[in-house]
Formats: structure tokens, C-alpha cells, sequence
């Protein structure tokens, strides 16, 4: 089935395939059908790449809270699937009952294997649509100091560093590490990518 998020600036359409260095990848929207492959992929992950989350997804129970939250609409999520293997996740997490209703934060992740083939810009740029896509105003996104590729993953979108928050998470071994805030203004991006001529930077 594809399904087409259809808004007065531009349209997704799902599934879809994306190619990067490593090959042909299908993205298309993660449904409660896809927690056992997306419950996989994160176990596979190294532990230090999911300490930018503050729940543990490689727990069943935090998978279906997951899933949960994408029926009730709170997170729209992607996956990039290659033989019904996942290979890569975004997703945008709203909070349309709090003051920051306006602000969505946006994850990513590559499976390790797939690093540097592009996959994570691919990810990170169709989190970024369907947050503007959704009436979001306000990107963040968060990651540990030491997640250079995240970093320049975001940076090449235009974010920029907000906010540095020292000692903010803890390892399952006890060790802290600092966390990270970049953010970007959806208003000034688009009004950046319009004077560059490049209104549609973010589609396809
Ligand atoms: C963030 C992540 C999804 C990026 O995936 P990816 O497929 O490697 O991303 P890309 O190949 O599109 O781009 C990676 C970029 O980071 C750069 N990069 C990768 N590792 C790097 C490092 N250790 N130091 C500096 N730059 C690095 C690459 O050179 C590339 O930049 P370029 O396009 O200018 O060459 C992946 O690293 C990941 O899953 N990390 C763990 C989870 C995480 O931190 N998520 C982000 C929180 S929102």
C-alpha cells in the first residue's frame, strides 16, 4: 500500500526508494507490524549509539510504547528497509499538549554498516519534512559530543548548536557523558532555501 502525505508545499510518498552509495534502500512509514524487525535492528546497535535516547528501545515494552505513540500520531516514523531487513530509523516526536507543541525533535539512525554511505542525511532530510510537514516550527535534535556523524549530519540541514547539557546521561556502566542540543528555525530555513532557489531542498 502507498500512502501519500499530501500538504500545500509539497507531498511524500510512501513507499519509496532512495539510493545511497551502499545501494537501493525503501523508505517507507514503520507500523506496529515492523516492531520485531525494528526491535532486532536496535539490538544489533552498538549500546553508546542509543544513549541519545532517554528510553531504551532495545526493550520490548519501550518498543510498543513505540508504537503506540505512532497509532496516536505523537511520532511519525520512517524505516529504511532492504529485504524487509531495517537498516535505518527516523522518526519526529511531537508533544501537541505541551508548551513546545510547536517543536519536534528528530532522531535518526544507520546501522553501522551503512555508515558514511549517506543513509543518515537521506533519514535525517525526510525527518525534517515531515516535521514541517506536520506544522512544525521548531527542529532539535540531540545527541551525545562524541557523535561526530550525527553532528555533521544535522549541521549539513542548517542546525546549529543550542545548548550543551554536561553530565546529562548516564551509561548502563555509570559513565556520563554530555549531551548535545542543535536546533533550527523552520521559518528562517525555508526562507534561506527559497533565496538560494532551492524551495524544494528537502523533497525526493
Ligand atoms: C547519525 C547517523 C544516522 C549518520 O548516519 P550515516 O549513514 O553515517 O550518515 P551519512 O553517511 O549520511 O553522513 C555522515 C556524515 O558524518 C560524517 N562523519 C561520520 N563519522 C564521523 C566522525 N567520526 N567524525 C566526523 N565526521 C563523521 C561523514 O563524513 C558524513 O559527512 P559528509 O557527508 O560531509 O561526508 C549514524 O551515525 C548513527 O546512527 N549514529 C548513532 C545514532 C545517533 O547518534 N543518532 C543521532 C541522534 S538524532
Amino acid at each position: 500500500m502507498s500512502i501519500t502525505i499530501v500538504t500545500d508545499s509539497f507531498s511524500r510518498t510512501y513507499p519509496r526508494t532512495v539510493t545511497s552509495s551502499e545501494g537501493s534502500i525503501v523508505l517507507r512509514l514503520m507500523g506496529a507490524e515492523d516492531a520485531g524487525a525494528v526491535l532486532a535492528f536496535a539490538q544489533a546497535l552498538p549500546a553508546h549509539d542509543l544513549l541519545f535516547l532517554p528510553r531504551d528501545i532495545t526493550q520490548p515494552k519501550v518498543m510498543s510504547a513505540w508504537v503506540r505513540a505512532i497509532e496516536r500520531g505523537d511520532i511519525d516514523s520512517v524505516l529504511a528497509v532492504r529485504d524487509e531487513a531495517v537498516l535505518g530509523c527516523a522518526a519526529v516526536i511531537r508533544d501537541p499538549h505541551s508548551w513546545s507543541s510547536h517543536v519536534a525533535e528528530l532522531r535518526v539512525l544507520a546501522a553501522p554498516e551503512l555508515r558514511g554511505s549517506g543513509l543518515g542525511h537521506k533519514l535525517a532530510r525526510e525527518a525534517c519534512a515531515l516535521a514541517i510537514e506536520r506544522g512544525a516550527e521548531k527542529l532539535v535534535a540531540r545527541m551525545t559530543v562524541d557523535q561526530r556523524g550525527a553532528i555533521a549530519v544535522f549541521q549539513a540541514l542548517g542546525f546549529k548548536p543550542e545548548a550543551l547539557l554536561g553530565k546529562h546521561v548516564k551509561d548502563r556502566q555509570g559513565l556520563t557523558h554530555d549531551l548535545v542540543v542543535l536546533s533550527q528555525d523552520v521559518a528562517r530555513f525555508e526562507a534561506q532555501m527559497r533565496a538560494y532557489g532551492m524551495g524544494e531542498a528537502l523533497g525526493g
